[in-house]
């Protein structure tokens, strides 16, 4: 059945955990979809694992509607959410509202995703008023590093924590379905939490969050690449992978590929 906004909102209310994982392509989404995730996220994340980007800020709106629309072709119960991606809701009200549509409309998005707090909260309200669910993202904020400068934990004074529990509350108010929570203490993640009605869904923010998201590449060890702390990675496929390839090239060299069997 159809993931909805309203199935995960019944999730929490019933105290049952969301599982969201990213994903960019038609094979992944596939596969990431028929394990039974809840959210597919369309991560703006694509700039590092698929594009070799060393950060989000190079990502267009043409390559989020062109990795949205892979993944909506293969997905059939999954909720989709689409990244808005660095400066496509920055630049006014109606820029922020014609960039969601473009990821519903061309991408085939269910729901978009926004990084910030009360300083997006007129864009965000704008994109709901015209009918797109929107999920919020705080904590770390991955479009802003070349300010924060680096990805560490968020939220380690007071003061920022209550300005964070504050941004939570008012995108709750704006009309959020969710709020993804990035890198901060797990107190914390549970403290939002436990104000909010919608979902919090975390990466790096404690077991107490209402869901969990992963980037598909990093849990599936999909490159030789050092990842973040709150990253569990469940396989090494970038071994398999490699080994495969290897096989391959050396059945090619040795004429082992293609035998009687693969020719016509
Ligand atoms: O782009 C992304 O994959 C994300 C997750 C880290 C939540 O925003």
């Amino acid at each position: 059945m159809k993931t909805t906004t309203q199935t995960l909102l019944k999730l929490k209310e019933e105290g049952k955990k969301i599982a969201m994982l990213t994903a960019y392509d038609y094979p992944t989404a596939l596969l990431v979809d028929e394990a039974g995730a809840d959210v597919i996220l369309v991560g703006d994340s694509l700039g590092n694992v698929v594009l070799g980007y060393d950060n989000t800020t190079y990502v267009t709106m043409d390559d989020m509607v062109h990795h949205t629309k892979a993944v909506t072709r293969a997905v059939k119960n999954a909720l989709v959410v689409a990244d808005m991606p660095f400066l496509s809701y920055h630049q006014g009200i109606y820029e922020s509202v014609k960039n969601a549509g473009r990821l519903v409309q061309e991408g085939g998005a269910n729901a978009v995703k926004l990084e910030g707090g009360r300083e997006i909260i007129d864009d965000i309200k704008a994109i709901i008023k015209a009918g797109i669910p929107v999920m919020g993202h705080i904590g770390l904020l991955p479009q802003s590093v070349n300010k924060i400068g680096g990805y560490f934990v968020q939220g380690k004074d007071e003061e920022a924590q209550n300005r964070m529990i504050e941004d939570a509350k008012a995108l709750q108010d704006a009309g959020c379905f969710a709020i993804v929570i990035e890198c901060v203490k797990k107190e914390l993640g549970e403290k939002i939490t436990r104000e909010l009605k919608i979902p919090t869904i975390g990466i790096g923010a404690g077991v107490h969050c209402d869901g969990q998201v992963l980037v598909l590449h990093d849990m599936l060890g999909l490159y030789h690449k050092k990842t973040a702390k709150f990253v569990k990675q469940y396989a090494e496929v970038a071994n398999i992978m490699q080994e495969a390839i290897k096989n391959y090239v050396s059945d090619v060299k040795s004429e082992k590929f293609p035998t009687d069997e693969h020719s016509f």
